[in-house]
């Protein structure tokens, strides 16, 4: 079974959701629990973004013991300066470099031909391994960079001494395929290839992250990076917790895993919410709070038969107690009636049918019939118990 590495970017790429803003404490007690979940590597900030940012970094470099700590920063010397600074107290640091590649970008941002972007990154690759032992080089929007192009820049970032290069879909703009060819491409041209790792960068914006990051694995991509929940720039990033649970459900299919402590899935996706103050939506994928609740009577049915009818993730696998049958219009006598059950109640069976009249009366009129509605409906000695 392949080992996929994760490389967490929640407080990096995550943090510039629009609206978060972690402190020094809240990025170490994030970081800590990302390091419970057996995260491989935690991207801690941007140290040259500014000196709140830079403490940050050097806190949680102090703070993280068993995963690699890394830093982002521009293809430039202050910045790589700046991040060593920060970083140079972690048990493993690593930094992250980044020079956009894409014609776009090359045209209107950097004003650069594309001798300028390879001897510019070359030049900052050369400089940050004479400080780190561990360096990735990002060509930012590699997603819309040529592919011929892209092959030269790997080639470059290889000979200069990166450790890792990292393929960014950066505005989340590739279909699976063409994403997975990236790397297949990669694979089979650039010479050296198989000295250094593969990693993959997806955004969300066409709603592909997570499929991209799996087209990149079976096409060979060794770290996919990601953050907690999904967030991130505009939609966000690939929520590393679909692609540990894809990778677990289908290992049949992707022969491949990651290291993640599974069942510390749920308790890092609630730090990360309340600290950043973004709420996971309900029908969020793993850890919504929907994720594995039933509400029609059919599925309620099935479930009270054998739990794999409709759901092919157990949920203490990522550490919540148990499922949660939903009562309402939907719901049927089977589920309605281990409810009573549950709640010390122990109708006969004409009983139990005018409670069921009542409660579907009622169920029309709420989206969600609780413990206290039913208590309060059985209690209204409308039906003899
Ligand atoms: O999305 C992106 O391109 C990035 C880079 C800095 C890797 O976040
Ligand atoms: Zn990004």
């Amino acid at each position: 079974m392949r080992k996929i590495y994760i490389f967490d970017t929640t407080l990096r790429d995550g943090e510039q959701s629009p609206g978060v803003n972690l402190n020094t404490e809240e990025k170490v007690e994030i970081a800590l629990q990302l390091e419970r979940l057996k995260v491989d590597r935690i991207e801690a900030g941007f140290p040259a973004a500014s000196p709140g940012d830079s403490a940050a970094v050097q806190a949680v470099a102090g703070a993280v013991r068993n995963s690699t700590i890394i830093g982002l920063s521009r293809s430039r010397m202050q910045d790589i300066d700046a991040a060593w600074e920060a970083l140079k107290g972690a048990q493993d640091p690593c930094l992250h470099l980044f020079l956009a590649s894409s014609p776009i970008h090359r045209k209107y941002k950097l004003k650069m031909e594309k001798h300028q972007v390879l001897e510019t990154a070359e030049a900052a690759i050369r400089y940050a391994r004479q400080f780190f032992s561990k360096v990735e080089f990002s060509p930012e929007d590699a997603g819309r960079t040529e592919l011929d192009f892209l092959c030269e820049v790997t080639d470059m970032a290889i000979r200069a001494g990166a450790t890792v290069v990292n393929i960014p879909d950066t505005v989340g703009y590739l279909y699976p395929a063409e994403f997975g060819n990236i790397f297949k491409t990669l694979k089979e041209n650039v010479p050296g290839i198989e000295k250094i790792q593969l990693s993959a960068h997806c955004h969300d914006d066409l709603g592909m992250a997570t499929a991209n990051a799996l087209a990149a694995i079976l096409n060979g991509a060794d770290q996919i990076e990601g953050t907690v929940n999904g967030i991130g720039e505009r939609a966000g990033n690939t929520a590393i917790e679909e692609v540990a649970m894809a990778l677990n459900t289908r290992q049949d299919f992707f022969q491949a895993k990651t290291g993640l402590q599974l069942d510390e899935i749920a308790r890092t996706s609630r730090l990360v919410s309340k600290l950043t103050g973004m709420v996971v939506p309900g029908n969020k994928a793993i850890v919504g709070a929907n994720a594995f609740a039933h509400e029609s009577g059919i599925h309620q049915d099935g479930m009270l038969k054998e739990k794999t009818t409709y759901e092919i993730i157990s949920p203490e696998t990522i550490g919540l107690k148990e499922s949660k049958l939903v009562l309402g219009k939907h719901s049927g006598r089977h589920a309605f009636r281990e409810k009573l059950i549950d709640l010390g109640y122990d109708l006969a069976e004409d009983a139990l049918n005018a409670a069921f009249a009542k409660f579907k009366d009622l169920a029309d009129k709420k989206k969600e019939v609780g413990d206290e509605d039913i208590r309060a409906l059985l209690d209204e000695k409308l039906v003899s118990i």
